[in-house]
């Protein structure tokens, strides 16, 4: 790991519990309590916990992207809170929308409290993000650029919904095609990383052009991360990943392996199809996608992404590279 990226880390999580502290009366009520609980800092009696708390991708790019455009990073620690919390938020609904028992290698917050509460929860942690957003001003960002940013920020929000949509119309779709997959992924996943670096150059003073790079960088890192994700989802260590390795084709999502196999595989096409299923469905699936190739053929979409986002990075002429190629390459290889 880069030595700024292990610092970054704990102002992250400082300003984090910060904002939601803060943001929330009184300190420990219920709500609170399950916002916690889904951050991965208590328990699901609320007691306190150290426990995995994600990745916490999209707030270091965001923080990165502004060290490489030549700005102050700790200045972007709000945004940096802002889109943790919102992809928080995010996932708090997915795992509703997509019936997730797990997250992170604990019990979704809906399989403890149920759905109606689940959902409560997830639009506090919406409110609160955008609460944080708010701060940039106290960090010395300029007026212009906080509405800015909070209006890139709303915009974002609704790409995302229209992504999740999507997502979940595919599910009953027998047909989809690789471009409607593509515009799916870019609205659930990619909209997000392209904020995150683009609004990172904005608060680094960046210009028009330079900020359209970023975010391009930051798109094309967030759809090589979702198909990632989507490979993790079928052949993935569930114990690694802390989320389910089956539920995606139980789903019948149309993530971009199946997309291929349903196209190269007739066999495929029909055992997707079919409503019920038997206890070995998902292995059977499997081994039809691994039949067809569909495996390399993803991770070689993944890379290509990969590859297109350090173009535009590299277009973006950034100060300070290295941190950001890093983060890519590590993106690329990750198991979890
Ligand atoms: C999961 O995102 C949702 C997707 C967009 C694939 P992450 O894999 O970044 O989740 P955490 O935050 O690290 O748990
Ligand atoms: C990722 O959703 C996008 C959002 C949460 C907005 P997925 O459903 O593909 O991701 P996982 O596999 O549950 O993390
Ligand atoms: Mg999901
Ligand atoms: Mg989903």
């Amino acid at each position: 790991m880069h030595h700024l990226t292990t610092e970054m880390l704990p102002a992250i999580q400082a300003e984090l519990k910060a904002v939601l502290c803060a943001e929330i009366h009184p300190p420990v009520d219920h709500l609170h309590g399950m916002m916690q609980y889904h951050m991965g800092w208590l328990d699901e009696q609320f007691e306190p916990l150290e426990s995995n708390a994600g990745k916490q991708i999209r707030p270091l790019l965001c923080l990165l992207a502004c060290h490489a455009a030549g700005g102050d990073w700790r200045q972007a620690l709000p945004a940096a809170a802002a889109v943790e919390l919102l992809h928080n938020f995010s996932l708090i609904h997915d795992d509703i929308e997509d019936n997730s028992p797990t997250r992170r290698g604990r019990a979704t917050s809906w399989r403890i409290w149920g759905v109606p509460l689940a959902t409560n929860a997830g639009d506090a942690m919406f409110s609160v993000a955008h609460l944080a957003l708010n701060r940039l001003v106290e960090r010395g960002v300029s007026a212009d650029i906080t509405v800015r940013a909070l209006r890139r920020f709303d915009e974002t929000c609704l790409a995302l919904t229209q992504g999740q949509q999507a997502d979940m119309l595919f599910e009953s779709r027998t047909e989809v095609s690789v471009e409607e997959y593509v515009a799916m992924i870019t609205g659930k996943t990619s909209v997000l990383l392209a904020l995150c670096a683009e609004l990172g150059a904005l608060i680094a003073g960046v210009g028009e052009e330079t900020a359209a790079d970023y975010s391009a960088f930051g798109l094309n890192l967030g759809l090589a991360f979702q198909v990632q994700d989507d490979i993790l989802g079928i052949w993935g260590d569930e114990a690694v990943i802390g989320k389910s390795a089956t539920s995606d084709i139980e789903t019948r999502k149309k993530t971009l392996p199946v997309l291929y196999g349903l196209a190269h595989n007739p066999a495929l096409r029909e055992l997707y199809a079919q409503v019920e299923h038997g206890s070995d469905f998902v292995p059977r699936v499997v081994a039809l996608l691994d039949e067809s190739g569909a495996r390399p053929y993803a991770e070689n979409r993944a890379r290509q992404y990969s590859q297109a986002a350090l173009d535009h990075l590299h277009t973006a002429a950034p100060r300070h590279p290295t941190p950001l190629e890093a983060l890519t390459e590590m993106l690329l290889a990750r198991k979890a």
